[in-house]
């Protein structure tokens, strides 16, 4: 047995998600199946020597011969100021040309990606490689010629899951103007704090979106995005505005010239344009993606075009083993990191064919998923735990009730159980598809931890191995290497840089030292790489066979149903309500969602406690970060456990949440209030 021990994870006076982890006995190793329709890519002979460590980095020139580049590069990787890396130094490219125009002699009849609305009544709409390029060149040529955007100025894009986003990004690219795609269900506030922090020139948006059977109006979302960030002191110069239906607007609030335009009016003129495709530096940026991390501001994670475009096209191919013929369906949402990789960058990259779904995976009810891909013929399907675990709550044998014709299963997002694994294997994939567990981050770009696809046996709860050329490690609070097999869990990072990794925190280089390397760096000064591990904040623990189990943050992140939220971002959101004095969020266990946040806060003297102000609280949350950061519960307590020099004890008010014994109180100030809080917690009074 290989139970991972949480007491040995890295002590945080936060309690962290370590200590609440899920624990599951090792299970037994499950064989890839044999009768897949053709041996899959990774079936390479010799492909595993040629990625062997001693070979790194030059092995990552197979991942940049996946792409199309105007100029070859000179150099794989330019280390010489860690953890600053250069990938393919010299190369130039263009991130469009790769997902598109690369794909158009012989493919332009071909299905780039297949649109499919929430409303069943409403067909697939098929966009073709040629529609694809028509439609990114015509907003390319409008940004350019229209708007005179140049090069490295940023685009906000709140948009929905409908064409316009990848066709959005795929324009920006085309120009070289670094995206932030910002998820649809965030807040207008949100999304204003991030186009300021981004500086963006443009936002781009929609009038809304249907979402569970329900029109979700976005105009309202833009006018409070422009006034937040007017009032953090930059304003979008223009916020344009697409119909989610064109040729129908639905949004009743009328457009404010001049800032506000009708996107689709002002595309008139360019609908047959070409606009050419800028040849740009491998480091140049392609997209700011904006994730929580351990303080309340999110950090716009920087990704350059070369090495990212390669490291997503390099896992898409080895690891979701997809070639032109696959039809692939990736549920995420593009407004997350997934979606950039593994719905846009990757699969159009090698010319997939994408399904693109607007809405729920439970509209309207919760077998839309598999009829979706019983009817387009899903080959590869790549969704998360929690959608997992929602589709087999609700409709346990809805996929027998269908004919799929699954080859590969992935799943990405939070650690999967056994049990909701197996459903996964059984059911969705009727035991003759591989499932693919895969573990990365926002700032790793791509899959670093998963078993290769109809090859390696799979373990259900484990992620698996490190990834063709990564070659990660577990360890221990003073830095040394766990070995594998030990039983004992530690931080797991990654020794070495790849191209997927993050260029750096947009604005932030000191943060982006501090948060990802600081822990594990002995000498600042030094010039080697190796002195330079890559933090994931993700506890784990590594089996014998090699295997990473993956336990969960062991910082201040919430994972919700896949999704990441700052703790510190909550508790802020909580503090804006009159009448608070402090706050405390702490991540609680859900058998769907995996965690959600509960909130903890206590008042300012004259303040009385009131079911009203606790529904304020989670109003404000709402408001300030999204209903996805909506709180289980908001406790309203007298005082909040502290330590001697004040600080708040989450560890304790996590354990009360998860209905543990609270643990060690001697370090408390305040140890009388533990009791109390239990109290009403376990009572729900
Ligand atoms: C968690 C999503 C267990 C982990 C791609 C990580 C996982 C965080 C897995 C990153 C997995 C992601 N097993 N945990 N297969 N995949 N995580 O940045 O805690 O949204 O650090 O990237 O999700 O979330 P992010």
């Amino acid at each position: 047995m290989d139970m991972p021990d949480p007491e040995r994870l890295p002590a945080s006076d936060r309690g962290g998600e370590a200590d609440i982890a899920v624990h599951w006995p090792e299970e037994p190793l499950v064989p890839p199946p044999r009768n897949l329709r053709r041996p899959p890519h990774i079936a390479e002979p010799g492909l595993r020597e040629r990625f062997r460590r001693d070979r790194f980095p030059a092995y990552f020139d197979e991942y940049a011969q996946l792409l199309t580049w105007n100029r070859r590069w000179d150099r794989t990787l330019d280390s010489d100021h860690p953890p600053f890396y250069r990938w393919f130094v010299g190369g130039t490219l263009n991130a469009s040309v790769n997902c598109v125009d690369r794909h158009l002699p012989g493919r332009a009849g071909a299905p780039a990606l297949i649109f499919v609305p929430e409303a069943e009544a409403d067909p697939p709409q098929i966009v073709t490689y040629r529609e694809l390029f028509d439609r990114v060149n015509a907003l390319a040529a409008y940004l350019a010629r229209g708007l005179g955007a140049v090069a490295g100025e940023r685009v906000t894009l709140h948009l929905p899951m409908t064409p316009d986003l990848p066709v959005a990004m795929l324009a920006c690219a085309r120009l070289g103007l670094p995206h932030s795609v910002v998820f649809s269900g965030f807040s207008g506030e949100a999304c204003g704090l991030r186009i300021a922090d981004s500086r963006s020139r443009f936002l781009i948006t929609m009038d809304g979106y249907f979402r569970n059977g329900r029109w979700v109006d976005l105009r309202e979302a833009a006018d409070r995005a422009y006034r937040v960030a007017h009032a953090q002191g930059h304003a979008p110069e223009r916020v344009l505005v697409l119909p989610r239906t064109p040729g129908h607007w639905r949004s009743e609030r009328p457009l404010r010239a001049p800032v506000e335009a009708d996107l689709e009016a002002e595309l008139a003129g360019y609908r047959s344009a070409r606009e050419p495709a800028r040849e740009l530096a491998s480091d140049h940026p392609l997209f700011l993606m904006y994730t929580s991390g351990t303080t309340g501001r999110p950090k716009g994670v920087q990704h350059n075009l070369g090495g990212y475009l390669a490291y997503a096209a390099g896992t898409t191919y080895y690891y979701q083993d997809l070639d032109p013929e696959d039809v692939y369906w990736c549920m995420a949402d593009i407004g997350w990191i997934t979606g950039h990789t593994y719905i846009v960058y990757g699969p159009l990259a090698l010319g997939a064919q994408v399904v693109l779904y607007e809405g729920i995976p439970t509209y309207p009810d919760p077998e839309r998923p598999w009829r979706i891909a019983e009817r387009l013929g899903v080959t590869v399907f790549h969704t998360s735990p929690t959608a997992i675990r929602q589709l087999r709550r609700l409709a346990p044998n809805g996929p027998g009730r269908h004919r799929t014709s699954f080859r590969l299963l992935t799943s990405v997002g939070e650690p999967i159980e056994p049990e909701t694994w197996h459903w996964y294997h059984a059911e969705v994939g009727r035991g003759a598809a591989s499932v693919l567990d895969t573990w990365w981050q926002t700032e790793t770009g791509g899959i670093l931890c998963s078993t290769a696809p109809g090859i390696d046996p799979m373990k259900p709860g484990s992620a698996g191995p490190g990834v063709l050329g990564i070659h990660p490690q577990i360890r221990d609070e003073d830095g040394r290497i766990i070995p594998p097999g030990s039983h004992r869990a530690g931080a797991l990072v990654i020794p070495h840089p790849w191209p997927g990794q993050m260029a750096t925190i947009w604005g932030d280089p000191r943060r982006y030292v501090e948060t990802y390397f600081q822990r594990f760096n002995t000498s600042p000064e030094s010039t080697d790489w190796n002195d330079w591990p890559y933090l994931t904040g993700d506890g784990a623990v590594q089996a014998a066979d090699g295997y990473f189990r993956i336990l969960g943050r062991i910082d201040d992140v919430i994972n919700v149903a896949g999704h990441r939220l700052g703790a510190k971002e909550i508790e802020s959101a909580c503090l804006t309500v009159p009448g608070i004095a402090e706050a405390a969020v702490v991540p609680v266990n859900d058998p769907v969602k995996g965690r959600c946040p509960e909130a903890y806060v206590s008042l300012r003297s004259g303040t009385d406690p009131s079911p009203e102000l606790a529904d304020r609280v989670t109003r404000a949350i709402e408001s300030r970060i999204g209903k996805i950061a909506r709180p289980t519960h908001v406790w309203i307590v007298a005082d909040m456990p502290k330590t001697r020099s004040g600080k708040i004890l989450r560890r304790v008010l996590s354990a009360i949440s998860n209905g543990r014994p609270p643990g060690d109180l001697t370090t408390l100030a305040n140890p009388e209030v533990v009791a109390e809080i239990e109290r009403r917690v376990r009572s729900k009074d």
